[in-house]
């Protein structure tokens, strides 16, 4: 038997508020690399004339609303509508516009961004070096003369697998509307050419509920490309742009430390 129309889009209401709980938990919280994007959206304001900032892979908004609070113009683009949905609802008057693209194949109406960003190794999903060329094409086109690239890359995770029990990360957590939302890295395995990272995500529904639903559990994986700092700058310097060195963004108790390969067009 088919569902009915309001059922279906009831369930892809709770669908699409789940995806959203769970980038929020899982990428939210993460606030190491905070200060290199202020400092990188400074110096664009700083410009005569002040520059916009392009945030690719935005997601529901973690770094285009603290640049954009902190004065920014920004673009926010991203290819999952029901994340920059998310996005817009808390953008109020920032005045953040938001793009729904692939950052492969993306064209904009500006093209003087003083600063285009690819923070939390968006960089290495993009499907390989064709995708990564594809894309370092597309923000060189949309920069000013001179405009900085920084992309953020994760160069060394060490594997480990819990899943059979055994220590590992401690979960991340939020309570909302008395649902408990659980989500814990469970396994990191290199192959070739990948980072294979899979996470155990659990909903604990709220104690209250009568009758009490069961507590349901769901693998996610993500597999990040492999990717150095020096291949990088050699992709880059094929699509065009020039290397301008790179910063380190330090690891902290949750997060790994990352490098952030920088560029000019
Ligand atoms: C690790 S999250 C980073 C989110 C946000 N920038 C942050 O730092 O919290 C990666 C984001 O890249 C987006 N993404 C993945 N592939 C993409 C593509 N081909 N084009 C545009 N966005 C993409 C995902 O939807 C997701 O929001």
């Amino acid at each position: 038997m088919g569902m009915t129309g309001t059922h279906e889009q009831s369930l892809q209401a709770v669908v699409a508020k789940r995806a959203v709980i769970w980038h929020e938990l899982e990428c939210g919280a993460y606030r190491a690399d905070m200060a290199l994007w202020r400092e990188l959206a400074h110096d664009a304001r700083a410009e005569m004339p002040p520059g916009a900032a392009l945030d690719i892979g935005a997601g529901s908004g973690r770094v285009s609303l603290d640049l954009a609070r902190g004065g920014a113009k920004v673009t926010a683009l991203d290819i999952d509508p029901v994340l920059l949905g998310a996005l817009e609802r808390r953008a109020g008057s920032t005045g953040i516009q938001t793009v729904c693209a692939d950052a492969r194949d993306f064209e904009l109406e500006r093209a003087d961004y003083a600063l285009c960003l690819a923070p939390m190794q968006t960089i290495q999903l993009l499907g390989g070096p064709d995708g990564r060329i594809a894309f370092l094409r597309r923000a060189r086109a949309h920069l000013r003369p001179g405009g900085l690239l920084a992309c953020a890359i994760v160069t060394e995770l060490e594997p480990f697998d819990c899943t059979a029990g055994g220590p590992g990360p401690s979960p991340e957590s939020v309570r909302i509307d008395g649902v408990l939302y659980m989500s814990r890295a469970v396994r990191v395995a290199l192959t070739r050419g990948l980072v294979r990272i899979e996470r155990e995500r659990s909903v604990l529904p709220a104690e209250q509920r009568e009758p009490p639903g069961a507590p349901s559990r769901e693998r996610n994986v993500i597999e990040l490309d492999h990717l150095s700092a020096a291949r990088l700058h050699r992709e880059g310097s094929a699509a065009g742009l020039q290397p301008a060195g790179t910063r380190t963004i330090a690891a902290t108790e949750e997060h790994v430390g990352s490098l952030v390969v920088m560029f000019r067009a």
